[in-house]
């Protein structure tokens, strides 16, 4: 019997306590209680900690690590003989990130050589690779401690230990745990980060494997946990290094080993466990139970509180949400911010309507920042087309200013929608005062002369006296408003635009409201200023006859206020026409001129239509002089009228309905649905 020579060691010592190593000549054995200051070959990430813990993987994927002890061992009694007996164990753990997955493993090896560079990580263990894998000339004998459950080496499970010769497909493999002393077995959960010891024993004699585990904090199970034979002396190579190889795949496991002896012909010596290095906290500490409780709830209501946030901030997106494009930075000062328009009326709120026309409802509002009270339009429109041109005009509008006009502050534009902000009147639109039934207020003649004064100066101011001709398009009585002095302001002007911009040339809507339609304006459906003098016209006589602008007559049939008014004038009875409520308190030249100017702006004839200045002069000066030049051609132009509609000519083509009162644009949209 002889002991090799590179097997009789000098024993080191390094610095006091903490050195563990001790290998007797003698014994045959040694053990590491901690591996401060050991002399092991290391490769790959395998390191010793400063803590002493022999560190074989470090966390990264896809790495290995070897640790061997520094000299060969020789294990044959003879040169041809049978590998001796021998006995080791060592303390293990393995730390992973994740509660239920780990990989791959660490095996105590047998090896020819201490270098296994050529050797692969992740199933491979760094022990073999994908050519030499079970070639019986890698002369491998390991143990492993198997994390995965690798098909291709038909393991059995991820949670077991196996014994290897040559290769990965371990001869025999049992799943992890162990037996007590009444031989019922205990799992054992190898990725728990517990720390555990492991046995490998060999009876040379009669060429036994044990391979046993066990939890630290008790002795070695009597009953191994696989207990094979293989005759180790066909597979090991004289000398053989022993260490240790470990890998990880794609999860970034830590193995470690805290502990190792080892004894040739004798029990390895018991490992201090006393002394061995402390794991690093990887895993979750052990929380106590109001934390158990407390951290699901907590993250639940931070990820709810979270959601909810997300939720509210996309939800107050899309509520503020915006158009805006680059072409309308020029126009910036006008632009409202919907948020603004949002608060303003309580959210577009039910009692915040003032009331609902041909393009939209209307609210009213009071800025957040500046108290004004305002009336927000809510235009719906879907075509993009024309909506530069149209906001161009409502930056533009938005500059005229004029005691009789509605001024425009501003716009917003979201998707499908248009919101125009105009200066609040508080004393509604006119149409009230004229045509509401029940307790209506009532208009006395100087307010009703000074309304159609007002309007015609509005209107005046936008055809000819601003920078450009603005072509109203929808006068008439709903549209004029009455502000807090009862100063009549028209409104809506350049609104119109909106439609005509908005759609193609061959279905060109026609905007403006039955009976205050011109003629020419039905037939060629081109506006003009004279198309506004019409309106204007039939709007005078509604104001001062109390009429709606298409009437019904003593046998019910639907007539135009205008005709109605000539009949009277050419029958001599014009002063029948005027407002009953009226009574008899009225000027009556004034009301006879007002009445005649306002058939001579409904003239069919656009040549007998005065225009806006000489509108304003009737009403303003020449109202002392009712038998002026153009009164005179007044009456020539009204007499032509008459000869010309008993001839049977009939400026109007359409038949009038009831329901006509409401604007053009509006009854084309609802015809075309039924
Ligand atoms: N600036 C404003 N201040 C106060 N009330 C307003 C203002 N603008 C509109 N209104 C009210 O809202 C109602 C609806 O206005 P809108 O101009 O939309 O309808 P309309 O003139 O009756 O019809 P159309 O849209 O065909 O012109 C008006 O009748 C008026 O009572
Ligand atoms: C470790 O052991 C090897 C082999 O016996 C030896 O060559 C080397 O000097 C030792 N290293 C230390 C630091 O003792
Ligand atoms: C692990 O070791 C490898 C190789 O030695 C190194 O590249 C890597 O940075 C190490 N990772 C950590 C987390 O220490
Ligand atoms: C050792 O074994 C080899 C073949 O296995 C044989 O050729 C040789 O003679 C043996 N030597 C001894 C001393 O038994
Ligand atoms: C981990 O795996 C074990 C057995 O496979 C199972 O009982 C346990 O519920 C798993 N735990 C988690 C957190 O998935
Ligand atoms: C390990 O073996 C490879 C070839 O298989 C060689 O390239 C390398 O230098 C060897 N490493 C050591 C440390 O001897
Ligand atoms: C085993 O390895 C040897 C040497 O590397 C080689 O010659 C042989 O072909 C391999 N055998 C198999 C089955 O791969
Ligand atoms: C084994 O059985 C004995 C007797 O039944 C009992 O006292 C002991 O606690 C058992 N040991 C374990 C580990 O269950
Ligand atoms: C292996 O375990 C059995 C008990 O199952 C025991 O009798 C035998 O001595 C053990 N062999 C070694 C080498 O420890
Ligand atoms: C084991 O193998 C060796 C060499 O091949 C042989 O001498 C020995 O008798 C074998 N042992 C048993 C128990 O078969």
């Amino acid at each position: 019997m002889k002991i090799t020579p590179s097997f009789l060691l000098p024993i080191l010592l390094f610095h006091g306590f903490n050195l563990v190593l001790a290998i007797s000549v003698d014994d045959n054995q040694f053990v590491f209680s901690g591996f401060s200051g050991a002399n092991l070959t290391l490769d790959g990430t395998a390191t010793v900690t400063p803590d002493g813990l022999l560190e074989l993987t470090n966390g990264t994927t896809q790495v290995k690590g070897h640790a061997f002890f520094p000299t060969p061992l020789s294990f044959h009694r003879s040169l041809n003989g049978t590998v001796q007996s021998f006995s080791t164990s060592f303390v293990f753990a393995i730390l992973t990130n994740y509660p239920n997955l780990s990989c791959h493993g660490i095996a105590f090896v047998f090896s020819p050589t201490n270098n296994l560079s050529t050797a692969l990580a992740a199933q491979y263990m760094g022990l073999t690779n994908i050519d030499n894998n079970g070639n019986a000339s890698n002369h491998i004998f390991a143990a492993e401690i198997d994390t995965m459950q690798n098909v291709e080496f038909q393991d059995i499970n991820n949670n077991h230990v196996g014994v290897d010769i040559n290769g990965l497909h371990s001869v025999e493999s049992h799943y992890a745990g162990y037996y007590d002393e009444n031989d019922s077995f205990h799992n054992m959960n190898l990725i728990s980060g517990d720390v555990m010891q492991a046995w490998v024993d060999y009876d040379g004699g009669i060429t036994q494997i044990n391979v046993t585990i066990g939890p630290i904090d008790m002795s070695k199970p009597v009953r191994p946990l696989i207990s094979t034979t293989y005759n180790l002396s066909d597979v090991l190579m004289e000398p053989s290094f022993i260490g240790f190889s470990s890998a990880t795949g794609p999860i970034n496991s830590r193995h470690y080993i805290l502990g190792w002896s080892f004894g040739m012909n004798k029990p390895s010596p018991a490992i201090d466990i006393a002394k061995l290095p402390k794991l690093p906290r990887l895993a979750p500490k052990p929380r106590s139970k109001v934390l158990v409780i407390l951290i699901p709830i907590a993250t639940a209501a931070f990820i709810l509180s979270v959601g909810i946030a997300v939720a509210f901030l996309v939800r107050r997106r899309q509520r503020y949400a915006e158009l805006r494009e680059d072409w309308e930075d020029e126009f910036g000062p006008h632009r409202f911010a919907y948020k603004d328009l949002l608060h303003a009326t309580d959210g577009f709120s039910n009692k915040h309507i003032l009331g609902s026309g041909g393009f939209g409802r209307v609210y009213k509002g009071i800025l957040p920042k500046s108290k004004l009270e305002v009336a927000v339009k809510r235009v719906s429109h879907e075509s993009k087309q024309g909506m530069k041109e149209f906001v161009a005009e409502v930056a533009s509008i938005g500059r005229i200013r004029h005691r009789n006009l509605v001024q425009l502050l501003g716009y917003c534009r979201r998707k499908g929608e248009l919101l125009l902000v105009y200066d609040y009147m508080s004393n509604g639109s006119l149409d009230r005062y004229l045509h509401y039934e029940g307790n209506k207020p009532v208009l006395d003649w100087a307010q009703k002369l000074q309304i159609i004064k007002d309007v015609a100066s509005g209107l005046l101011y936008l055809h000819e006296k601003w920078d450009k001709v603005v072509i109203h398009r929808d006068i008439k009585a709903s549209n004029v408003l009455l502000d807090k002095e009862m100063n009549a302001r028209l409104g809506d002007f350049g609104l119109a635009r909106l439609y005509d911009h908005g759609t193609d040339s061959h279905t060109t809507h026609m905007v403006g409201t039955m009976g205050y339609l011109a003629p020419e304006l039905i037939h060629t459906g081109k506006a003009s200023t004279l198309t506004d003098v019409f309106a204007f016209g039939t709007f005078l006589l509604e104001v001062i006859c109390g009429e709606r602008p298409i009437k019904e007559d003593a046998h019910g049939n639907q007539i135009l206020l205008v005709d109605w008014v000539l009949d009277h004038w050419h029958n001599g009875s014009l002063l029948d026409t005027v407002d009953p409520s009226l009574q008899d308190h009225y000027n009556v030249e004034e009301a006879r001129l007002v009445l005649k100017l306002g058939l001579l702006c409904s003239h069919p004839s656009t040549n007998a239509r005065p225009c806006m200045q000489q509108v304003v002069d009737y009403l303003e000066g020449d109202t002392q002089v009712p038998e002026g030049p153009e009164l005179a051609s007044t009456h020539q132009s009204l007499n032509e009228l008459v000869l010309m509609r008993n001839k049977g000519f009939d400026p109007y083509i359409m038949s009038y309905h009831p329901s006509s009162l409401v604007s053009f644009g509006t009854i084309s949209d609802l015809s075309g649905g039924r």
